[in-house]
Protein backbone atom coordinates (compact mmCIF):
# COMPACT_ATOMS: atom_id res chain seq x y z
CA UNK A 1 0.00 0.00 0.00
CA UNK A 2 1.38 3.39 -0.90
CA UNK A 3 1.42 6.34 1.12
CA UNK A 4 -1.00 8.49 2.24
CA UNK A 5 -0.40 12.31 3.07
CA UNK A 6 -2.82 14.46 4.24
CA UNK A 7 -2.88 17.73 4.10
CA UNK A 8 -4.87 20.38 6.05
CA UNK A 9 -5.41 24.03 7.04
CA UNK A 10 -7.33 26.92 6.64
CA UNK A 11 -9.08 27.99 3.69
CA UNK A 12 -6.66 30.71 1.65
CA UNK A 13 -3.76 29.25 3.00
CA UNK A 14 -2.23 27.95 -0.07
CA UNK A 15 -2.67 24.41 0.22
CA UNK A 16 -4.27 23.57 -3.11
CA UNK A 17 -1.64 24.77 -4.83
CA UNK A 18 1.37 23.30 -2.42
CA UNK A 19 -1.12 20.19 -2.42
CA UNK A 20 -1.03 19.93 -6.09
CA UNK A 21 2.29 20.24 -6.44
CA UNK A 22 3.12 17.75 -4.31
CA UNK A 23 1.20 15.14 -5.73
CA UNK A 24 2.59 16.11 -9.47
CA UNK A 25 6.26 16.11 -8.17
CA UNK A 26 5.48 12.40 -6.54
CA UNK A 27 3.24 11.00 -9.48
CA UNK A 28 0.52 10.81 -6.79
CA UNK A 29 -3.17 11.26 -6.99
CA UNK A 30 -4.26 14.66 -5.83
CA UNK A 31 -7.85 14.39 -3.77
CA UNK A 32 -9.79 18.10 -2.95
CA UNK A 33 -11.89 17.49 -0.74
CA UNK A 34 -13.58 21.47 -0.59
CA UNK A 35 -14.14 20.42 -4.10
CA UNK A 36 -16.58 17.33 -2.80
CA UNK A 37 -18.43 19.35 -0.32
CA UNK A 38 -18.97 22.41 -3.39
CA UNK A 39 -20.34 19.24 -5.83
CA UNK A 40 -22.30 18.63 -2.76
CA UNK A 41 -23.72 22.22 -2.58
CA UNK A 42 -24.07 22.90 -6.28
CA UNK A 43 -26.19 19.68 -6.76
CA UNK A 44 -28.34 20.88 -3.93
CA UNK A 45 -28.28 24.51 -5.44
CA UNK A 46 -29.32 23.11 -8.86
CA UNK A 47 -32.11 20.89 -7.24
CA UNK A 48 -32.99 23.52 -5.14
CA UNK A 49 -32.86 21.69 -2.00
CA UNK A 50 -32.05 23.71 1.01
CA UNK A 51 -29.77 22.40 3.87
CA UNK A 52 -32.35 21.86 6.31
CA UNK A 53 -34.15 19.49 3.87
CA UNK A 54 -32.77 15.96 5.90
CA UNK A 55 -34.88 14.19 2.90
CA UNK A 56 -33.75 16.35 0.41
CA UNK A 57 -29.92 16.06 0.92
CA UNK A 58 -30.53 11.75 1.71
CA UNK A 59 -31.67 11.46 -2.04
CA UNK A 60 -28.62 13.82 -3.28
CA UNK A 61 -26.46 11.91 -1.48
CA UNK A 62 -27.84 8.20 -2.24
CA UNK A 63 -26.79 9.16 -5.74
CA UNK A 64 -24.09 11.49 -6.01
CA UNK A 65 -20.99 10.26 -7.70
CA UNK A 66 -17.96 12.62 -7.82
CA UNK A 67 -14.60 11.71 -9.92
CA UNK A 68 -11.42 13.52 -10.56
CA UNK A 69 -10.04 13.70 -14.05
CA UNK A 70 -6.79 14.96 -14.75
CA UNK A 71 -5.39 16.63 -18.13
CA UNK A 72 -2.81 18.20 -19.36
CA UNK A 73 -4.64 21.83 -18.15
CA UNK A 74 -4.99 20.63 -14.58
CA UNK A 75 -7.76 18.50 -12.65
CA UNK A 76 -11.41 18.63 -14.02
CA UNK A 77 -14.15 17.67 -11.04
CA UNK A 78 -17.09 15.42 -12.64
CA UNK A 79 -20.16 15.66 -10.74
CA UNK A 80 -22.97 13.04 -11.69
CA UNK A 81 -20.69 12.98 -15.04
CA UNK A 82 -20.80 16.43 -15.65
CA UNK A 83 -18.07 18.99 -15.71
CA UNK A 84 -18.14 21.32 -12.82
CA UNK A 85 -14.78 22.58 -12.61
CA UNK A 86 -15.56 26.13 -13.27
CA UNK A 87 -19.53 25.61 -11.51
CA UNK A 88 -18.26 25.14 -7.82
CA UNK A 89 -16.54 27.75 -7.54
CA UNK A 90 -19.06 30.28 -8.26
CA UNK A 91 -20.11 32.80 -5.50
CA UNK A 92 -23.35 31.16 -5.01
CA UNK A 93 -21.44 27.92 -4.21
CA UNK A 94 -19.19 30.06 -2.02
CA UNK A 95 -21.56 31.52 -0.19
CA UNK A 96 -23.71 28.34 1.26
CA UNK A 97 -20.38 25.62 1.18
CA UNK A 98 -19.90 26.35 5.07
CA UNK A 99 -23.62 25.32 5.66
CA UNK A 100 -23.44 22.32 4.12
CA UNK A 101 -20.21 21.32 5.46
CA UNK A 102 -21.33 21.52 8.62
CA UNK A 103 -24.17 18.70 8.08
CA UNK A 104 -23.26 15.62 9.64
CA UNK A 105 -24.86 13.56 6.83
CA UNK A 106 -23.25 14.49 4.07
CA UNK A 107 -19.48 14.71 5.94
CA UNK A 108 -20.58 10.84 6.41
CA UNK A 109 -20.87 10.42 3.07
CA UNK A 110 -17.82 12.02 1.75
CA UNK A 111 -15.86 10.86 4.93
CA UNK A 112 -16.86 7.08 3.01
CA UNK A 113 -15.79 8.42 -0.53
CA UNK A 114 -12.76 10.12 0.71
CA UNK A 115 -11.42 6.91 2.46
CA UNK A 116 -11.98 4.51 -0.25
CA UNK A 117 -10.35 7.20 -2.93
CA UNK A 118 -7.27 6.91 -0.61
CA UNK A 119 -7.25 3.06 -0.01
CA UNK A 120 -4.84 2.13 -2.97
CA UNK A 121 -2.59 4.76 -1.37
CA UNK A 122 -0.15 7.06 -3.26
CA UNK A 123 -2.35 10.15 -2.54
CA UNK A 124 -2.36 13.66 -1.23
CA UNK A 125 -5.89 14.37 -0.01
CA UNK A 126 -6.21 18.08 1.28
CA UNK A 127 -8.77 19.64 3.60
CA UNK A 128 -9.54 20.45 6.92
CA UNK A 129 -10.34 17.13 8.64
CA UNK A 130 -7.80 14.86 6.68
CA UNK A 131 -5.77 14.01 9.24
CA UNK A 132 -7.70 13.73 12.17
CA UNK A 133 -11.06 12.15 10.86
CA UNK A 134 -10.40 10.99 7.44
CA UNK A 135 -6.90 8.90 7.86
CA UNK A 136 -5.94 9.01 11.69
CA UNK A 137 -3.33 7.05 10.26
CA UNK A 138 -1.88 9.22 7.30
CA UNK A 139 2.09 8.14 6.80
CA UNK A 140 2.17 12.15 6.87
CA UNK A 141 0.11 14.81 8.37
CA UNK A 142 0.92 18.16 7.85
CA UNK A 143 -0.86 21.15 8.51
CA UNK A 144 -0.33 24.66 6.75
CA UNK A 145 -0.72 27.94 8.40
CA UNK A 146 -0.34 31.46 7.34
CA UNK A 147 -1.16 34.60 8.93
CA UNK A 148 -4.60 36.15 8.52
CA UNK A 149 -3.01 38.97 7.37
CA UNK A 150 -0.93 37.80 4.60
CA UNK A 151 -3.51 35.06 3.73
CA UNK A 152 -5.75 38.93 3.15
CA UNK A 153 -2.93 40.30 1.51
CA UNK A 154 -2.61 37.54 -0.86
CA UNK A 155 -6.48 37.65 -1.46
CA UNK A 156 -6.33 41.14 -2.04
CA UNK A 157 -3.70 40.75 -4.64
CA UNK A 158 -5.49 38.14 -6.83
CA UNK A 159 -8.49 39.75 -6.65
CA UNK A 160 -6.59 42.69 -8.07
CA UNK A 161 -5.55 40.41 -11.04
CA UNK A 162 -9.25 39.33 -11.51
CA UNK A 163 -10.65 42.74 -11.29
CA UNK A 164 -12.34 42.04 -8.13
CA UNK A 165 -12.77 45.46 -6.30
CA UNK A 166 -12.94 44.33 -2.55
CA UNK A 167 -10.91 46.33 0.81
CA UNK A 168 -8.18 44.74 2.34
CA UNK A 169 -10.28 45.42 5.74
CA UNK A 170 -13.47 43.58 4.59
CA UNK A 171 -11.23 40.40 3.08
CA UNK A 172 -9.39 40.75 6.44
CA UNK A 173 -12.98 40.10 8.53
CA UNK A 174 -14.43 37.62 5.79
CA UNK A 175 -11.18 35.50 6.63
CA UNK A 176 -11.61 36.01 10.70
CA UNK A 177 -15.52 34.89 10.42
CA UNK A 178 -14.71 31.95 8.47
CA UNK A 179 -11.84 30.84 10.61
CA UNK A 180 -14.68 31.32 13.30
CA UNK A 181 -17.11 29.29 11.57
CA UNK A 182 -14.52 26.55 10.60
CA UNK A 183 -12.84 26.05 14.14
CA UNK A 184 -15.46 26.11 15.86
CA UNK A 185 -18.58 24.24 14.10
CA UNK A 186 -19.82 21.05 15.91
CA UNK A 187 -18.92 18.12 13.50
CA UNK A 188 -15.35 17.49 12.37
CA UNK A 189 -14.11 21.50 12.96
CA UNK A 190 -10.44 22.55 11.66
CA UNK A 191 -7.68 21.49 13.96
CA UNK A 192 -4.40 20.22 13.70
CA UNK A 193 -4.15 16.74 14.40
CA UNK A 194 -1.47 16.25 17.79
CA UNK A 195 0.31 14.75 15.65
CA UNK A 196 0.67 16.43 12.54
CA UNK A 197 3.48 18.68 11.29
CA UNK A 198 2.92 22.74 11.19
CA UNK A 199 4.52 23.84 8.41
CA UNK A 200 3.42 27.95 8.76
CA UNK A 201 4.67 29.36 4.86
CA UNK A 202 3.48 33.20 6.11
CA UNK A 203 7.35 33.88 5.39
CA UNK A 204 8.28 31.09 3.03
CA UNK A 205 8.14 31.22 -1.07
CA UNK A 206 6.05 28.44 -2.65
CA UNK A 207 9.56 27.14 -3.57
CA UNK A 208 10.40 26.85 0.15
CA UNK A 209 7.14 25.62 1.30
CA UNK A 210 7.23 22.66 -1.49
CA UNK A 211 10.72 21.88 -1.20
CA UNK A 212 9.85 21.43 3.04
CA UNK A 213 7.15 19.08 2.32
CA UNK A 214 9.03 16.59 -0.09
CA UNK A 215 11.82 16.40 2.58
CA UNK A 216 9.46 15.72 4.97
CA UNK A 217 7.88 12.87 3.23
CA UNK A 218 11.27 11.60 1.35
CA UNK A 219 12.23 11.24 5.22
CA UNK A 220 8.97 8.99 5.85
CA UNK A 221 9.98 6.74 3.08
CA UNK A 222 13.24 6.47 3.93
CA UNK A 223 11.87 5.22 7.54
CA UNK A 224 9.48 3.19 5.55
CA UNK A 225 11.83 1.96 3.72
CA UNK A 226 10.81 2.91 0.26
CA UNK A 227 12.36 3.92 -2.95
CA UNK A 228 10.33 5.36 -4.66
O1 LIG B 1 -11.17 24.43 0.58
P1 LIG B 1 -12.49 24.98 0.07
O2 LIG B 1 -12.67 26.44 0.31
O3 LIG B 1 -12.76 24.62 -1.37
O4 LIG B 1 -13.61 24.23 0.92
C1 LIG B 1 -14.97 24.46 0.70
C2 LIG B 1 -15.75 24.31 2.00
O5 LIG B 1 -15.74 22.98 2.46
C3 LIG B 1 -15.27 25.18 3.16
O6 LIG B 1 -16.41 25.74 3.79
C4 LIG B 1 -14.61 24.20 4.09
C5 LIG B 1 -15.30 22.90 3.79
N1 LIG B 1 -14.45 21.73 3.94
C6 LIG B 1 -14.60 20.95 5.05
O7 LIG B 1 -15.40 21.28 5.92
N2 LIG B 1 -13.86 19.81 5.19
C7 LIG B 1 -12.97 19.45 4.25
N3 LIG B 1 -12.26 18.34 4.40
C8 LIG B 1 -12.79 20.26 3.10
C9 LIG B 1 -13.55 21.40 2.98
Amino acid sequence: MGLIVAIDGEAGAGKSTVAKEVAKMLNFVYVDTGAMFRCVTLDALNKKIDVSNKDGIAEILENIEIKFENDALGQKVFLNGLDVTDKIRTKDVDDKVAEFAAVGEIREKLKELEQEMGKMGNIVMEGRDIGTTIFPNADVKLYIEVSEEERARRRYNQNLEKGINMSYEEILANIKKRHKLETEREISPLRKAEDAIEIDTTNMTFEESIKRIITIINDVKIGKNLKN
